[in-house]
């Protein structure tokens, strides 16, 4: 989509990277580290800054004991600590659950490494400003005997879903009750609204020794092409978690990783200030897209608005996202791409608002041309 909206000249709601400036403090730590000629191979598990960067963040936030010696594994985005995590932890022939719609990637993850996915529904809202939904009898139904894994996202793309501590509790028993690992993604763990809070996976009761924990600076920090992540896991996973990532990596660049610890020294402020201001950005859309027709589903955290497209009366999402971004000139994810059977996400699409204030006002001012077609 984001190739689709270069070529038509269209405002991009598809992808989701910030189209604003990253914080000057941390450009500046980047320039410094090479500068200061942090320019060859940091150890390939991750420079030992950044590694008690995030440990101690980690722990002073969620009061978890994190070893940067034995817990953490620094990758090349979030992306390549989930896909070396699933590397390390799965064997052919194990099951992994995934909730669905899912973030892209997680399907091909598990194909990847040779695991069958079995997905499990999230209900949309039943009424509008509503949270999504699980059915927990469907959820213990995917575990069994052959499960190795499941993988949550939380806050989530693309549903803005947060998940509450008692459904992770929930999880939680289906995961001792097989010994199967919950894989977190936390990503936009500091992307949150309406007074909702994030609660990781590890910091549950019995829960740090089967947790692996992914994150990155991607999203907190607005630079989404620095490529630095993470993973924490429990000490005897992560040494197959940092050989897998030795031979597919070796590591992520050493000067972005030194600029990385330099971000996650931010004060509180900054935290505050982000999530701020992406309120303002999350109602600002929510607006636009209602007043166009969308019946959209507000999320309670990242930075994605799912809606339901049914009422423009397309065949489906895809011929829809091409009507708009060739037509009205606004690029969006087809809702089919987070379903692993397509025709369940038919009616929906996604849109980001991880954009300025002027990307937004030409969004709306582009689709205020779109037209409902209501049945004659
Ligand atoms: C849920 C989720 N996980 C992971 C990623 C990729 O993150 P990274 O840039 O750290 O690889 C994204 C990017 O959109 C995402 O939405």
């Amino acid at each position: 989509m984001t190739r689709l909206a270069q070529q038509h000249g269209a405002v991009n709601l598809s992808q989701g990277y910030p189209d604003f400036a990253a914080p000057a403090e941390i450009k500046a730590a980047a320039c410094d580290a090479i500068q200061q000629d942090i320019n060859q191979y940091a150890v390939t598990w991750g420079a030992k800054p950044l590694r008690e960067a995030i440990a101690a963040d980690f722990s002073r936030r969620y009061g978890v004991p994190v070893k940067e010696s034995e817990q953490i594994t620094v990758c090349c985005g979030s992306t390549e600590a989930m896909m070396a995590t699933m590397m390390a932890i799965v064997d052919p022939g194990d099951e992994v659950v995934v909730f669905e719609p899912f973030y892209e990637n997680y399907g091909p993850d598990a194909i990847l490494s040779g695991a069958t996915p079995r997905f499990v529904q999230l209900r949309e809202p039943a009424r509008p400003g509503g949270d999504w939904t699980f059915d927990h009898d469907e959820l213990a139904a995917a575990f069994s005997n052959k499960t190795r894994a499941i993988i949550i996202n939380t806050p989530n793309n693309p549903t803005g879903k947060v998940f509450t501590r008692e459904e992770l509790q929930a999880i939680a028993r289906l995961c001792q009750h097989w010994n199967a690992i919950a894989v977190t993604d936390e990503i936009y763990e500091h992307i949150l609204y309406d007074g909702a809070t994030h609660v990781p996976m590890a910091s549950l009761d019995g829960m740090a020794d089967r947790t692996i924990t992914i994150n990155s600076v991607s999203k907190t920090f607005s630079v989404t092409g620095w490529r630095v992540g993470w993973a924490i896991a429990p000490p005897d996973i992560t040494g197959a978690i940092r050989k897998v990532h030795d031979f597919l990596t070796v590591g992520a660049a050493a000067p972005l990783q030194a600029a990385s610890a330099a971000a996650l020294a931010l004060p509180a402020s900054y935290y505050r200030e982000l999530a701020s201001s992406y309120l303002a950005r999350r109602n600002r859309l929510m607006g636009i897209l209602t007043d166009a027709g969308f019946t959209c589903y507000e999320p309670r955290g990242a930075y994605y608005i799912m809606t339901d497209i049914a009422e423009f009366g397309f065949p489906d999402d895809v011929a829809f996202a091409r009507h708009l971004v060739t037509d009205i000139g606004v690029a969006a994810v087809p809702g089919s791409s987070f379903f692993h059977n397509p025709t369940a996400g038919r009616t929906k699409l996604r849109f980001t608002f991880c954009k300025k204030d002027e990307t937004l006002n030409a969004a709306a001012s582009r689709l205020s041309k779109l037209q409902v077609k209501r049945p004659a």
